[in-house]
Formats: C-alpha cells, structure tokens, sequence
C-alpha cells in the first residue's frame, strides 16, 4: 500500500505533484484562464461583505493559514487574522455576524478547531471549511467550503495536505479577488497560469531527492537547527522546522529572517545549520546579508535558492535549486526540499517517521 516507497511520508511527498492537479481539477479552467472555487461563488455577498476573515488552525494547518492571510490580504485587500483554535476557543474572542471565519484541517477532526468552529458559529459568524477527510466532523459543522481533495494522508507528519490547502487558499484569494475587482486582469492571468505549472515544477524538485539524501547525512549529529524565511517564505520555515523536530527529535525552530538579529544569532556558532530560504523574489538582498551574518559567525547555510543564482551559491556552504516562480507561490516549491530534509535526515537517523513518538494523526483530544 506504500507503492513500493519505504514510508507513507516519502510516497505523500512524492504524490505532491498529482495531489496539487487534483486539488485544482474542475476548479482552474483546461485553457489556464479561469479559476472558479464554486463555494466562494455561491456565498460570494457573505464573503464580500465581511469586516474580516479570522483563519483557525493547529500545527502545519496553522502555517498553512499563515499564508492564506497573505494572499487573501494582498489580492482581495480584506483584513486576515490568523489564530490558534486552541488559544482562539478560550480566549472570550470578539465575532460578530460581520466575520468570516476560515477553519483549516486535514483530518476534520482536531477537537481544538471544531469547537473554535462551534464557538464562532454561535456567535453568527460564516463560517468556511478547508479539509482533507470528506464527511468528517469540521466540514459537517460549516456553512460551506472547499475539500483539497489530496487523498488519504497516513503519514504523521502532514505534508501534501499542507500544500494541498495552499493551493485551495490560492485559488480562494483569486477567485474572491476577481469578484471583488481587487486584481488587475493581468496579474490574476499571471498567478492562474503560473499555479498551473506547480505541478510540473515540483516534480522537477523531487529529482533531487537523492542529493538531499546525501545532503542529510552530514546533518544527522546536530542537535539545533535554525530555519529562516521572509514575507511568504516565512511560513515555510516555521513549516520545515516543525516537520523536522517532530520526525528527527532535533530542535528546530523557524523564525522570520529580520528578526534573527533580535535574539536567535545569539545561538550561532559553527555547531548551528541554518536553513535559509533564499528564493530570487521578494527580500533577495536581505536575505544575502543574513546570510553573511550567519557565516560571518561560522554557522553552517543551507540555502534554497532559485535556478541559476550564482550569489547565495558563493557563500552558503549547501544549496537546494528550485524552479522559478513568482513570489506567493513560492511556498507550494520551497516547502518539498524542507519535507525532503527533514524526511532523511530522520530516516538516517533511524526514527520511525511515519509514527514519530508521541504523536496522534488526528487529535481529537485537548
Ligand atoms: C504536523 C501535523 C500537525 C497537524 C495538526 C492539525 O505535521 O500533522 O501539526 O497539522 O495536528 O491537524 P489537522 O490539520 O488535521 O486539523
């Protein structure tokens, strides 16, 4: 049932570029012109008319969120909050009939997001699913939403439902986008016809798996690593760390790149590997002086960077290629090298990563 993979992780790794088509079957047209996320449509006033959206998630739906919030604000110009189900449930929050309220979960099942869902919902708020499990428990509970349509996830650790949810995001800010007028024709053009060839673009990535897997073994005696990413690469990072500390039990933590001078360098020295995602679009210059930052400190740079880029090359001690693509898709590319890593690095290590140590697929408990 593994499909001749070792673990569910790597064939969930692998079944990305499949899964991603599948999300977008019968949603982006044949041509690559038009995306239509039939749930936006039918609720279109509702959301339309919302003050906000407030996104509810746990763990790498979270992180998922963290970058719904940045599409959704910067094509439709509408204010997101992200939060914790947990923290969200029990902290009295203010919801009015005027909030739209996002849940995401792979399983449909976490206890936290459901009851953040069923507290929302009492306080009139519209309320959109994002879910994986067809029939579960949060789809069941919302007003409406969108399945990602990934497939059974078995592996612990999440990962083509984390870009399966990306994905459904995408298509959800430029479906809204579009009705509310908020995106130019062209740019809207250029994000449909640029999320098309994800597919194709992750496939390319996953030729590397077998150079990440050497990578990994030099990586397998540390016991830290950094992850540091900006602007939509700043989820990521959070994303690659928690990928790595839940399968490797190495501590990993991710933080956004500018704000490693206000704490985190103190913890470089040359024991310290520090994953930066270092793609051509957005804080590209920044991103090279923390860079030198951290080698000027002897720390150890693996750096994910875009094909062709001779400037990170010269200075990180590693470097992962991705395709070119424009900026907020460059989630749905960097995250497959950081599941890679994090993968065989566990793997070297000799961890069971499809059920790491104390951890539940679904969490249907506080
Ligand atoms: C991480 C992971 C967890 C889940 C979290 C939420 O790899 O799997 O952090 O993302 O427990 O689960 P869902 O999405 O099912 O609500």
């Amino acid at each position: 049932e593994k499909g001749g993979y070792p673990h569910f992780m790597l064939k969930e790794i692998f079944e990305q570029p499949d899964c991603i088509h599948d999300c977008m079957r019968g949603r982006i047209n044949v041509e690559g012109t038009n995306v239509v996320l039939s749930a936006v449509i039918d609720y279109k006033e509702k959301l339309l008319k919302a003050n906000r959206f407030i996104i509810v998630a746990c763990g790498t739906s979270w992180h998922a969120a963290l970058i719904g919030k940045h599409l959704i604000e910067s094509f439709c110009r509408i204010p997101v909050e992200v939060e914790y189900a947990s923290e969200f449930r029990y902290r009295d929050p203010v919801i009015s009939e005027d909030d739209v309220v996002i849940a995401i979960s792979q399983s449909g099942e976490t206890a936290d997001t459901l009851a953040a869902v069923e507290l929302a919902k009492s306080k009139g708020a519209f309320i959109y699913g994002i879910c994986n499990a067809i029939g579960s428990s949060i789809p069941r509970a919302t007003h409406t939403g969108s399945y990602i349509h990934v497939g059974p996830e078995i592996g612990v650790a999440s990962t083509k439902a984390f870009t399966g949810q990306v994905t459904v995001l995408t298509m959800l800010a430029l479906t809204l986008a579009k009705e509310k007028n908020s995106i130019s024709q062209e740019e809207f053009l250029n994000v449909v016809h640029e999320l098309n060839q994800i597919p194709e673009k992750m496939k390319k990535i996953l030729e590397n798996n077998d150079k990440i897997a050497q990578l990994s073994k030099i990586f397998t005696y540390a016991h830290n690593f950094i992850y540091l990413g900006r602007g939509y690469s700043y989820p990521v990072a959070l994303e690659g760390a928690l990928k790595l500390k839940e399968i490797s039990y190495i501590h990993a933590e991710g933080y956004p790149a500018a704000e490693m001078k206000h704490g985190p360098i103190a913890l470089i020295d040359a024991e310290m590997p520090v994953v930066v995602v270092a793609t051509q679009n957005g804080m590209y210059e920044k991103l090279i002086s923390n860079i030198q930052e951290i080698k000027a400190r002897k720390g150890k740079v693996i750096a994910i960077v875009t094909e062709g880029d001779e400037v990170v090359k010269n200075i990180a001690d590693y470097c992962i290629e991705l395709p070119e693509t424009i900026e907020c898709l460059d989630p749905l590319v960097a995250t497959v090298p950081l599941q890679l890593l994090a993968y065989h690095i566990a793997v070297c290590k000799g961890m069971d990563v499809d059920q790491p140590r104390n951890l539940a697929k679904s969490v249907t408990v506080e």
